[in-house]
Order: structure tokens, then C-alpha cells, then sequence
């Protein structure tokens, strides 16, 4: 399997990691692909909104949102705000964007002994 190509990048703040994010790929999976931690209880089917990250700039450059994130973000977040917080697991790009969610960081590496 070939890696994906990365076509736009995801700047997340505060911490400043940039992700190179390929065409349909989630900003959510970008991160994981990436070696990064990106907060979620459902593992990204749209259901906890654990991944909801603040958009500071790029809202237009991303991807429609699926009846299922709108759905979920009225439930959890009280309202669908497209031009304010998407959910990670659910939005793609189109150009680059600058979004902000706390505890994006490096995974842990795992079978630490
Ligand atoms: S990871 Fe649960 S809604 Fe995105």
C-alpha cells in the first residue's frame, strides 16, 4: 500500500504541529498517521465529538458536513457552527487551515517496558 499524497496542511494550535493532510483524508487521521494523539472516545464515527477542534482560519476550505456531524455537534455541542468547530474524525480539505485543539501530541509509544 502506498502512503497517501499530502495535498494541504492542518496548522493545530496551541501546540503548533502542522499536518500534511492527503485528499480525502480527515484531519483526524492525518494526525494519527502522523504518529500523533488526537483526543476521541467513539474512534471517529461522528458519535462523541471528543475531536471537535475550533477552526481559526480555513472554515471554507472544508469539507461539507455529513447529516451525522451536524447531528452529533447539535447533541453534544448544543448547535452546528460550521464557521466555528468541526469534528476531526468527519472534515477533509480542500487548502490549508489553521485549527485549534488542545491535547494534540505524540502518542505515546506503546509496549514501553
Ligand atoms: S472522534 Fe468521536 S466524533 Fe470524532
Amino acid at each position: 500500500m502506498t502512503e497517501p499524497v499530502p495535498h494541504t496542511t492542518a496548522r493545530v494550535l496551541p501546540s503548533g504541529i502542522v499536518l500534511s493532510v492527503a485528499e480525502n483524508e480527515t484531519v483526524m487521521a492525518a494526525a494519527h498517521r502522523a504518529g500523533y494523539y488526537w483526543p476521541t472516545i467513539c474512534g471517529g464515527h461522528a458519535r462523541c465529538a471528543r475531536c471537535v477542534m475550533e477552526i481559526e482560519d480555513g472554515a471554507e476550505a472544508m469539507s461539507e458536513a455529513s447529516d451525522e456531524e451536524r447531528s452529533t455537534l447539535r447533541k453534544i455541542r448544543g448547535a452546528f457552527r460550521p464557521e466555528s468547530e468541526r469534528l476531526a474524525c468527519q472534515t477533509t480539505l480542500r487548502a490549508d487551515v489553521t485549527v485549534r485543539r488542545r491535547g494534540v501530541r505524540p502518542q505515546e509509544p506503546r509496549n514501553q517496558q
